[in-house]
Parts: structure tokens; sequence; C-alpha cells
């Protein structure tokens, strides 16, 4: 049976969200009803993951530099511990809803299951514009989100990390709440630290470097050099400017990268350092010498063999997944292609690496990284990305090998993986009490 030969089955929403505007969380509901034909006997415990296991919802006050008080809302959504604690970033984000750190913590079950890591999923964030406050007032917003739910985060129970506008400096203030809280340093209680605070080599560029390493593994299989090759790149963060330099290193020419200030174009390729250098002098991408600006919807059409959208949620659409010339999207952010525009990449013969795998770099790092803090013992950063490569290109080649055994996408193939092992342990271990 394919997919396609099941009915759409009728969605039992929960109270708490809007069933005619489900937001990101109806994208991931999707995609479990996609995979669900695969599932055999397990599609029994389907259900455990269309509920996330626990959802804490949080007030954070905190007193501005002007004397006022201003109140923001707090996430933290475990959406499953069947495996394992519950790992996930936290993200702060003037858009941040409910659904979307469901969707985000239930894409963080798929992906630390599809890599096989021992962790559930989970992630928060805090509905925010963090631009618009001081780093005074960020840091009390991050004390106040972290005692409000310490209630249930932990090293043994879910452990937080870094997502959009949060970093290490985040990491480090959430670690010392916590454990000025429980009256102990507890350093594994978030990944992605500092290194001088437990934090690990290699964790900065991490997510991007796994981004590159499934890429090209994709590119291998499907008989694409990686010299002279064609790149765009949507976001040029953490995730993006790391990919970026990965390919430009390995002799790939970036032709294209759009950030939040513009688009730029380059068919001599752009330089990413050169590309760096000019966003932290200017605080724009656009202006590059050697590179012209075009237009926002633009970016979609370049000429590229790889388009890498590394920036937010819900980018490729049916607006423009018609216009994507490339052969080839690695999916460094989380959510970034609707169901529909996934459809219709593949109707165009355009392979996907998913998100659920190309940038599960970062949590495999932040694994390391717990995994280190728990024995007091650091590894070297060359053994780090030697492990890193190893378990991204092992995970790219089974799930590969998943997907041509049953003739379906990439994105089918991570999620039989990875729902199977789930509902396995779901099964194993019986509902409680
Ligand atoms: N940082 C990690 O380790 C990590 C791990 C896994 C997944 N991700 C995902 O990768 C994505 C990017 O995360 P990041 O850590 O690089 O964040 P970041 O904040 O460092 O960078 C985000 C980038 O996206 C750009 N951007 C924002 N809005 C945009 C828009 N509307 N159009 C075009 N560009 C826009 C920003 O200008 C910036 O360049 C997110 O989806 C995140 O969840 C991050």
């Amino acid at each position: 049976m394919t997919a396609t030969d099941t009915p759409a089955p009728t969605r039992d929403i929960p109270s708490y969200l809007d069933p005619n505007n489900i937001g990101p969380y109806e994208i991931f509901l999707e995609q479990v009803e996609r995979v669900t034909p695969y599932l055999g006997k397990l599609a029994f415990w389907v259900d455990t993951l269309k509920r996330p296991k626990r959802i804490l919802v949080v007030d954070v006050p905190i007193h501005l530099d002007d004397g006022t008080v201003a109140h923001f809302e707090g996430y933290r959504v475990q959406h499953n511990t069947s495996r394992g604690p519950a790992k996930g970033g936290v993200r702060y984000h003037q858009d941040v809803t409910l659904s979307e750190v469901m969707a985000l913590s239930a894409w963080m079950t798929i992906k630390n299951a599809a890599v096989n890591l021992p962790y559930g999923g989970g992630k928060g964030g805090i509905r925010l514009d963090p631009r618009k406050y001081s780093q005074g007032e960020l840091e009390r917003v991050t004390r106040r989100y972290t005692t409000e739910i310490g209630l249930i985060i932990g090293p043994e129970k879910d452990i937080p990390a870094p997502d959009v506008n949060t970093g290490p400096q985040t990491m480090a203030w959430m670690m010392d709440t916590y454990s000025m809280n429980v009256g102990r340093t507890a350093t594994g209680v978030v990944t992605g630290k500092p290194v001088s605070l437990g934090g690990s080599l290699g964790r900065a560029d991490a997510t991007g470097r796994g981004v590159f390493v499934t890429g090209s593994e994709a590119m291998k299989k499907m008989g694409m050099s990686l010299d002279g090759a064609r790149i765009a790149i949507q976001g040029f963060g953490n995730v993006g400017e790391a990919a970026a330099r990965n390919f430009h290193s390995h002799g790939a020419k970036i032709v294209a990268i759009q950030d939040v200030t513009g688009t730029i174009y380059s068919e001599a390729g752009i330089d990413p350092a050169a590309a760096l250098a000019h966003l932290r002098q200017t605080g724009k991408i656009t202006g590059l010498e050697g590179s012209e600006e075009i237009g926002k919807d633009d970016f979609w059409g370049v000429d590229c063999d790889v388009l890498i959208p590394a920036a937010l949620e819900k980018q490729i659409t049916l607006a423009n997944a018609d216009k994507i010339k490339a052969k080839l999207v690695v999916e460094g952010a989380n959510g970034p292609t609707i169901p529909a525009a996934d459809d219709l990449l593949a109707s165009k013969g355009i392979t996907v690496v998913p998100d659920v795998l190309a940038n599960a770099g970062g949590v495999t790092v932040s694994y390391f990284e717990w995994v280190q803090d728990f024995s007091s013992f650091f590894w070297t950063e060359d053994e780090i990305n030697k492990r890193l490569d190893r378990i991204m290109s092992e995970a790219f080649l089974s799930l590969w090998d998943v997907k041509e055994k049953h003739n379906v996408t990439l994105r089918t193939a991570v999620y039989i993986v990875a729902c199977t092992r789930v509902l396995e342990a779901r099964a194993l271990r019986g509902l409680y009490p």
C-alpha cells in the first residue's frame, strides 16, 4: 500500500489549538498521517505521536530598564520521552506560538530517533522580539523563564539548547539560573553552552556541518559533483553561514544568499567569509562587493543545483516551489517546506534531504556535550567532528536505503524509521499505570 491509497483521516484536534488555523503543528500531523500506512502493527500507537506528552505555558514578567513591568508568553513542550529525556532548543521570536513550539518539539522527537540519539523531543520559546530589548532585559527574561520551566527541565528530564535568536550566552544564563535553584552547578541541564562552561568544541558549527555532510552524501548518490556546484542559501545565521562555509571550502559555488535584510546573487560566487565580514560591519547582507541585489521572490528561481533553506519554517510553499530549479533541497531550517510544496518538489524530481535528518548535526553534538558534561571528560574538536561526520553519513546512507526499498521520498523514509523507533519503545514500555 502507498501513502496515497490511505483515506484522509479526520483530525482529532486538541481544544487548545484552533481547528481553523492549526498553525505549524498541522504540518507535523500531516507528516504523521502520511507515514502511518508504513508502520504496520505499531500504527496502533500512532496517536501517541499526535499529542505532546506535556505542555507548560508560563508567564514571564520582568522589570524593563525604564522601570515598567513587561509580561511575555513562555512555552516548554515535551513532545515525547519514550526513548529518553526530552531534548530541543529555545527560540526567542515575536511570532512564537504554542502550535509552533509543539511542531518544533515533535520534529525533535523524529530527529533524535532518526539519528538514533537516546532522547525524546522537546522545544521551548518565548514570544518576544529580542532586537527590542537590552542585554540586561534579555538576561532577566531568560532567568525568569528558566525558573518557571525549572519544574520540568533537568539533565535527566529535559535538556534545552539554543535555537533562533538564542545562543551560548542564553545557555550560560539558563545553566546558572537552574544551578542556583537546585543548589549545585548542573552543567548538563542545557547544551550549546560556552566552551568555558562545559560547552563542546564544534557545537557552534555542528548544524551547518551536518547540512554539508548529508547534502554532499545526497549529491554523491545523485551523481552530482561538489566541484563548482551552484548553491543558494536562505538564512545566513548559525546554520546557513556554517553550511555556506563548508560547501565553499569543498569547491562549491555560493551563487545566492538571502537573509532578513535582503537577497544577493553573484554569478562568480560569493565568499562566505567576505559576506560574514560585510554583514558584521554593515548589519546587512546586501551591498557586498561583487554581488548584486535581487528581489526577495527571485531568490527561489535562482539557477542552482542545491537549495538550502536555513531560516524559518513554511518558506517553500505552492507560491514558489514551482520556480525552484535546484535538483536537491537540503533543509537546514526546521519545517521550511509545507507538505503540498513537498509533493510538488517530488513530482518535479527534486530530491529533498528533510530537516529531521539534514539539521540533526546540532543535536548530535549537543548529545556529545551532554555526555562530556556527565563524565567531566572533554574531547578534542577533531574527535567531535569525526564522530559527527560518521553519525550523519551513516544515518544518511541507511535512510537512503529505506527510501530505495520502499520507493518513497527521503522524508517519508526518515519518518518510517524514526516513528518505528519511537513507537517500538512505546509498545515495549506499555502504558503506565
Ligand atoms: N542553530 C542550530 O543548531 C539549529 C539546529 C537545528 C535546526 N535549526 C534551525 O535552523 C533555522 C535557522 O536557525 P539558526 O540557528 O541559524 O538561526 P539564526 O537566528 O542564527 O539565523 C537565522 C537566519 O535566518 C534569516 N531570516 C530570518 N527571517 C528571514 C526571512 N523572513 N527571510 C529570509 N531570511 C530570514 C536571518 O536573517 C538569519 O540569517 C531555524 O529553523 C532553526 O530552528 C537550528
